[in-house]
């Protein structure tokens, strides 16, 4: 995708009383960012996404929200009546708990549709940081899921690495930012990020020079994962991989070319993040936004790609080969949202005739 990205240094002239002076002023680049790795001097977090392939968006939600979604998560397990209970470490156990999986993810139940994640979803600190990266106001969401990730689980499969991109190699360039909302305090040794710094800028030419490596199966064209030999390839050119640490109520933002996965706790502290991505509703098209309205409607969940290029079957969780006893169709409560926040779901832009 081309950028519209232009110089940072503009020359103007501009008249003062009776004297005409020549000033050197700084200004922002206009329109979609160009996430290219080349020096930036926005200010703020755009700076180092440009340059590391990620950011962390410090209090893109107040901290006293963030506790009040933590506060949600913990009791949305909760009302599961499985038997998990917040101040009790020995209760988190997979009988305990709603289905969720290794890494994480909380993938059914409606669960992306919940009043509280639709909240968070809608923080206009969070919103704004993608409109800023994007330069436009017309954005859509995804409805991707939830993650907690519980300190101390002997009872799920080892969280092995997975290092991916989450972009088809064959569209290259800035397509796609996604980012977290993280709600618990995320130290060096507690769950979540890991990315490899800068990767995005090597990306194009990782994939010339991989070309002949063999895939690992994926899903979809939209994933990549990266071998034994793409992470020592990674490695030889310098790139270093980091844990993002961040405070309740940080945005982490990264590119999708960026490499990353998620890292179990080895501390005491627990993990709870919910995915946010957004996109341009320009980018989408009207069989897109049609698709991910019948998502809205059906309270059914997506990946990452907020135009709604997959959408998940179902909400039923399947336990041990079997539906949950506590699957559901939708969220427990479902989400009212504002006008604004209406508007993420691209229902408003579907044309008349669409
Ligand atoms: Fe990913």
């Amino acid at each position: 995708m081309s950028s519209t990205h232009t110089s940072t240094v503009e020359t103007s002239h501009v008249q003062e009383g009776d004297l005409n002076t020549t000033k050197t002023v700084m200004s922002e680049p206009k329109g979609r960012m160009a996430v290219d790795g080349n020096p930036t001097n926005y200010g703020d977090f755009r700076d180092q996404l440009n340059r590391d392939g990620f950011a962390v968006v410090k209090g893109a939600v107040p901290r006293n929200r963030a506790e009040s979604y933590a506060d949600a998560f913990l009791g949305y397990l909760e009302g599961f009546e499985l038997g998990y209970k917040r101040d009790d470490p020995s209760t988190v156990k997979l009988s305990n708990l709603p289905v969720i999986n290794e890494k994480g993810m909380i993938l059914s139940y409606g669960v992306t549709h919940e009043q509280w994640v639709w909240d968070i979803r809608g923080e206009p600190g969070v919103v704004d940081a993608f409109a800023k990266v994007y330069d436009d106001e017309d954005l859509i969401v995804s409805f991707d899921v939830v993650n907690v990730g519980f300190a101390n689980r002997e009872d799920l499969p080892k969280n092995t690495p997975w290092p991916h991109q989450d972009q088809d190699p064959a569209k290259p360039g800035f397509r796609c930012l996604q980012g977290l909302v993280n709600l618990n305090p995320c130290g060096p040794d507690d769950g979540g990020l890991i990315v490899c710094k800068g990767g995005h800028v090597l990306s194009e030419k990782f994939h010339t020079e991989m070309a002949d490596e063999p895939r690992i199966p994926a899903w979809t064209p939209e994933w990549f994962g990266f071998t034994d030999k793409a992470m020592q390839w990674l490695k030889d050119h310098g790139l270093k991989w980091e844990k993002v640490c961040a405070e309740p109520g940080d945005l982490i933002v990264w590119d999708s070319r960026t490499p990353h996965y998620n890292v179990a706790p080895t501390s005491q502290q627990d993990r709870l993040a919910v995915y946010t991505c957004f996109m341009p509703v320009k980018d989408a098209t009207q069989e897109q936004l049609v698709r991910k309205r019948d998502a809205f409607e059906r309270r059914l969940g997506t990946t990452h790609w907020p135009n709604a290029q997959h959408v998940a079957p179902t909400n039923e969780a399947m336990r041990d080969g079997k539906p949950c006893p506590k699957s559901r169709t939708g969220p427990i409560q479902d989400p009212v949202l504002n006008e604004r926040v209406f508007k993420l779901t691209g229902i408003p832009y579907i044309k008349s005739t669409a």
